[in-house]
């Protein structure tokens, strides 16, 4: 698993005494772990404390949540939010990010150190990031505040600086305090890939709190006579969490292959004719199965039965979605608003009309 941490949430949140097993459900059980973290003394179960009681989590992590216990709901969060940003990014793909119905989250595809692991360590760690630097400006977290960070040089001199603004500055560094504390541990059990996916892992964390932190911007607010925006209050702002995905998303169709270099210290380019990766770059070390057929053993889902779009040419088009084995048609109908007629003074009124359209599912 690439994620432990991860699982350990989801255990942790699964085994929840009024925990919904409903895996589609992540806000859910995001609110059904805040909920835990918050009253951690009604969900102590013997005499263990919370922290270990999350299965996946290091000792060096354990160390962590015990010492920022009120950080957990927010990091239990992060990675609900990951997750649900993950899906709505792949839901077109043939790897939709689907969980499974066991502690694995992600089942063992993501034992491949592929382009799709890269991008879950990547969201996971970018979650956690946003979800802390709102916590801190929202006062709920007892060790940060505000955001501290400097006015920018280019804001206009009539400007105030001063409105309490997201500390990503803090959120950047507790998630990598917290996620890559395991992956830095020395008696850490070794991936399956050994180094080199612990070194991907470590690089593709960055670039997920990196998609956060280096673009987190100014907003603003007037003031002044009667609205006149004379005087404007500024502050550090995060990014909505889609353009985050969205950012990441551009990583990942653009992401690097690399392998490890003669002396098996560091990870280098497979192919140097492609520019150099940055830090905001996303690495792999293995192409990924096609993921078109169900497979137990790499945790392939397949696409039979998934929904495809008969005119499309991209990745959900059917020919592309169903790999070749072409698909069934089924005709049903769908109901929508029709005839919206606006009445005065103010509301609208619609019909109900049903209408009959073909949905097409792989073979
Ligand atoms: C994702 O794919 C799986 C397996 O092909 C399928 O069961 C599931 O319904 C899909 N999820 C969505 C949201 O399309
Ligand atoms: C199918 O794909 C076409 C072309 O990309 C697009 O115009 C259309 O809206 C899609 N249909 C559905 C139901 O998504």
């Amino acid at each position: 698993m690439s994620v432990p941490w991860l699982r350990g949430f989801f255990l942790w949140l699964l085994a929840a005494p009024h925990a919904v097993l409903a895996l589609d459900m992540w806000w859910n059980l995001g609110l059904q772990g805040y909920e835990v973290w918050r009253n951690p003394q009604l969900y102590i179960i013997g005499t263990q404390p919370i922290c270990t009681q999350v299965e996946g989590l290091s000792p060096a992590q354990i160390k962590i949540c015990q010492h920022y216990q009120d950080h957990m709901p927010s990091v239990s969060r992060g990675a609900q939010m990951g997750i649900r940003e993950c899906q709505w990014q792949f839901r077109h793909r043939r790897w939709n990010c689907s969980t499974v119905d066991d502690s694995s989250v992600f089942g063992p595809v993501l034992e491949i150190p592929s382009r799709e692991a890269a991008f879950i360590n990547a969201i996971s760690a970018a979650g956690v990031v946003h979800t802390v630097a709102r916590s801190c400006r929202d006062g709920e977290l007892s060790t940060c505040g505000c955001s501290r960070r400097p006015r920018p040089k280019g804001l206009h001199r009539d400007w105030i600086w001063g409105g309490c603004g997201d500390n990503s500055e803090y959120g950047y560094r507790f998630a990598e305090g917290f996620i890559d504390a395991r992956e830095r541990e020395k008696n850490h059990p070794r991936h399956s890939n050994g180094l080199a996916r612990t070194l991907m892992n470590v690089h593709n964390n960055e670039a997920g709190r990196r998609a956060v932190f280096m673009h987190s911007k100014v907003a603003c607010k007037c003031h002044g006579v009667s609205g006149s925006c004379s005087l404007k209050t500024c502050w550090n702002q995060l990014p909505s969490f889609r353009e985050v995905g969205d950012r990441l998303k551009d990583k990942y169709d653009g992401a690097t292959e690399v392998k490890f270099n003669r002396a098996g210290t560091r990870l280098v380019q497979a192919d140097k004719k492609y520019n150099r990766p940055t830090k905001e770059d996303l690495l792999y070390l293995s192409l990924s199965p096609d993921y078109c057929l169900a497979n137990d053993k790499t945790g392939s889902m397949g696409t039979t039965g998934r929904f495809c779009n008969k005119t499309s040419p991209g990745m959900d088009g059917c020919t592309l979605m169903c790999c070749g084995r072409g698909y069934n048609t089924y005709r049903t109908v769908v109901q929508e608003r029709c005839q919206c007629k606006f009445h005065w003074c103010c509301y609208v009124k619609c019909k109900t009309c049903q209408r009959e359209v073909d949905v097409h599912t792989c073979k």
